[in-house]
């Protein structure tokens, strides 16, 4: 029996946005990722949640085409270096085991009940079966580290910690205790994830059409609440040093160097890669 869609709504709810997204970002010329998957988690519901969101900051699938790219390059990245344990907190419909996948890579992913195990049964129903080990719960209450542990995540090898979509949700503090968290999990952390500037969440960028952006995802019950000018010092704190941090206007011109942009706000919303400070010599 087919399993039903969960209701979008809240933080939750995102992840189906996110989601049509990417799916929508493929068409895009040039074209930066491929992504045949995703599009079979999304019903016609979804996509017009989508939709609606587009209609108020026609934006947000361009950020969310550039982020794929650069998290599915990371990804690579991190497997062709031997990586043999990949991470998504809060992974919605992330496929990316599906797409990427790597020969002995095991995925972890956590996200709530509902929304993995509708991954998990529509995946499976269309022959999908990827190497993941899916974990319910709230990692910021339940922690990582002992999640990981009750699902047989060896904290004594390398790991890829992927979280994507999840930071502007959470409070500052919070972000810098996730990012902590990752820091301890294993014994070669490379950890990649996105923000937004602090500016976005004061909404002084002097963009309406942002800020109502951000009014529609707070009705949906996911208001964004946290920023970074730059993530060095949070990450620094964390454990973890920087090994690229770009914003999505700089992506958009290292991959796509011939189409504008047409707004500032690429500037606003970054993305990085971290990885663990090595101990002092
Ligand atoms: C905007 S969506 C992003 C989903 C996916 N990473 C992507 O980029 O498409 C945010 C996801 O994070 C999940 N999430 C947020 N906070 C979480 C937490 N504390 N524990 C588990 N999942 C969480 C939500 O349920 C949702 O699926």
């Amino acid at each position: 029996m087919a399993q039903a869609r969960p209701e979008i709504a809240n933080v939750s709810g995102t992840a189906f946005v996110t989601a049509s997204f990417r799916v929508w970002g493929q068409a895009g010329n040039p074209p930066l990722y491929d992504d045949p998957v995703t599009g079979l988690l999304l019903d016609e519901g979804a996509l017009a949640a989508a939709r609606e969101a587009a209609k108020k900051f026609p934006h947000a699938p361009d950020m969310i085409r550039l982020r794929t790219r650069y998290f599915d390059d990371a990804l690579r990245e991190a497997i062709a270096g031997g990586v043999t344990q990949v991470v998504i907190l809060g992974s919605g419909l992330d496929t990316r085991a599906a797409r990427i996948g790597g020969e002995g890579v095991r995925y972890f992913e956590i996200d709530n009940p509902e929304t993995l195990a509708y991954k998990e049964h529509t995946l499976a129903a269309n022959g999908l079966l990827p190497h993941v080990c899916y974990i319910p719960g709230d990692y910021v209450a339940e922690r990582v580290a002992p999640m990981l542990a009750s699902a047989g995540f060896n904290h004594g090898a390398p790991a890829f910690f992927l979280w994507e979509g999840n930071a502007t949700y959470l409070p500052t503090q919070t972000v810098a205790d996730v990012l902590s968290q990752i820091g301890q999990c294993a014994a070669g952390v490379v950890a990649a994830m996105d923000f937004m500037h602090h500016q976005v969440i004061a909404r002084s960028t002097g963009h309406t059409d942002l800020n109502d952006y951000i009014d529609h995802l707070a009705r949906m019950g996911a208001p964004w609440v946290s920023g970074f000018d730059d993530i060095s010092p949070t990450a620094r704190d964390a454990g973890l040093q920087v090994h690229g941090q770009f914003t999505t206007a700089q992506l958009s011109a290292r991959y796509q160097p011939h189409v504008p942009l047409n707004s500032p706000l690429f500037d606003y919303y970054s993305v990085c890669t971290l990885a663990r400070t090595p101990p002092a010599a």
